[in-house]
């Protein structure tokens, strides 16, 4: 066997795609995530990321159709969610939820490809209603029905809050969701991928995708980079906290990235927007301790912010509970998941790597009393 080996396959070319690339930039099926996000809007982008287009007038009309008539939760999964323990933290629900939409799924056991495709749409609008309805009745409030008529993003912030959100919050969720929708190989969506090769199916692999995207080094730094902000209560203290946390080797969540060394695109385009709803919020004193620790990580450790830096605090502002963020990154993110499946289920080969055996040599097994 070829000893070639890249620990945490660092480098390696691991299949093809044609569902994003990370080579200059980011592009979603060849549009850049800049013009994405300048420019469309959430459901549009979803639309391109799983049908490979950019939807016409009436496409995006009858997807709009589609979304909301699939914009209800069965009782029976409210009432599991009623039922789990408050400490559970969101991100572990909705992992259990995505495999029990997988029984009232209709479709459940059919793999194709057009299938799969009317299965992601349904879990594209069945997501957000569950983060939505979890988040009221842990805070003691009943579930809000999804307003059909209503695109995704408003939508999750009317049923988490049950009050129409302004025009500006949604389009701030909007552009977070857009870029947050797909991102090439990393390890939720090779999870997601590794699952449907052996002709699994697409709850399974969603399931998987949220379960490898909960990790602190993965989506879950969203969370953990809040939680760094609200370690230090004010811009003075800003350079001591940070300067400390280096030199005692503490991994700074929010920073560094394993392909973008140079800095990640995602973090680049809503700093600005942050920045915006930071002023219109009154959040001016977080947005200058972010910027003291992010002049210091990168000219210290060379690392530059990721995408979960900027839309930690984005998310802050707008008032969601931090318990929240990774599972909005899964929200947006289905559908990427979901088109990587479809892929890999249209021109499938098992993935089935090797490992370098670096354990005893072999040898004799003796009986107990010989051990
Ligand atoms: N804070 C402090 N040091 C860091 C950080 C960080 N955030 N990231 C990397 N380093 C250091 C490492 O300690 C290591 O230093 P050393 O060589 O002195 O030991 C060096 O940089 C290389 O780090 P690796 O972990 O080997 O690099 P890798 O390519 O595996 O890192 C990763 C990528 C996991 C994202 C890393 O940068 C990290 O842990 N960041 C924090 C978590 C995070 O923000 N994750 C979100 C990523 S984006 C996303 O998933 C949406």
């Amino acid at each position: 066997m070829s000893e070639t080996y890249s620990p945490g396959l660092e480098g390696v070319v691991a299949g093809e795609t044609a569902v994003s690339t990370v080579e200059t930039g980011l592009t979603y099926r060849g549009y850049t995530i800049e013009d994405l996000a300048a420019n469309s809007n959430y459901e549009e982008v979803a639309y391109l990321v799983l049908h490979g287009e950019l939807p016409t007038a009436a496409e995006a009309k009858a997807f709009r159709e589609r979304l909301g008539a699939a914009a209800t939760v069965p009782a029976e999964i409210i009432a599991t969610l009623r039922s789990i323990p408050h400490s559970a933290s969101t991100m572990d629900v909705l992992r259990s939820a995505a495999s029990l939409l997988a029984h009232w799924e209709p479709e459940v056991n059919d793999n194709s490809h057009a299938a799969n495709v009317r299965k992601t749409e349904r879990l594209i609008a069945k997501m957000p209603i569950i983060v939505a309805a979890r988040q009221r009745l842990k805070d003691g409030k009943e579930p809000v029905a999804a307003d059909p008529q209503l695109p995704l993003p408003a939508n999750f912030l009317w049923m988490l809050r049950g009050e129409k959100p302004s025009a500006r919050q949604v389009k701030a969720l909007d552009v977070s969701l857009i870029l947050y929708a797909e991102h090439e190989f990393n390890a939720s969506a090779f999870a997601a991928r590794c699952v449907v090769s052996t002709l699994s199916d697409l709850h399974s692999a969603i399931t998987a995708g949220i379960g490898a995207l909960k990790g602190p080094l993965h989506g879950g730094a969203n969370e953990r980079a809040m939680e760094v902000l609200q370690e230090v209560s004010s811009p003075a203290e800003a350079e001591g906290w940070i300067r400390n946390a280096l030199a005692n080797k503490r991994r700074i969540m929010g920073f560094g990235h394993r392909v973008y060394k140079d800095g990640d695109p995602r973090a680049v385009f809503l700093k600005t927007l942050t920045q915006e709803v930071a002023k219109e919020t009154g959040h001016d004193d977080m947005e200058q301790t972010a910027e003291i620790i992010e002049t210091i990580v990168r000219n210290e450790k060379k690392l530059p912010p990721n995408v979960d830096w900027p839309c930690a605090r984005l998310y802050h502002y707008l008032g969601l509970p931090i318990d929240l963020y990774t599972p909005l990154f899964v929200v947006a993110r289905v559908v990427g998941w979901s088109a990587h499946a479809i892929e890999q289920l249209d021109n499938n080969r098992l993935i089935r790597p090797r490992a370098i055996y670096n354990g005893v040599a072999e040898r004799k097994w003796k009986p107990v009393g010989e051990r």
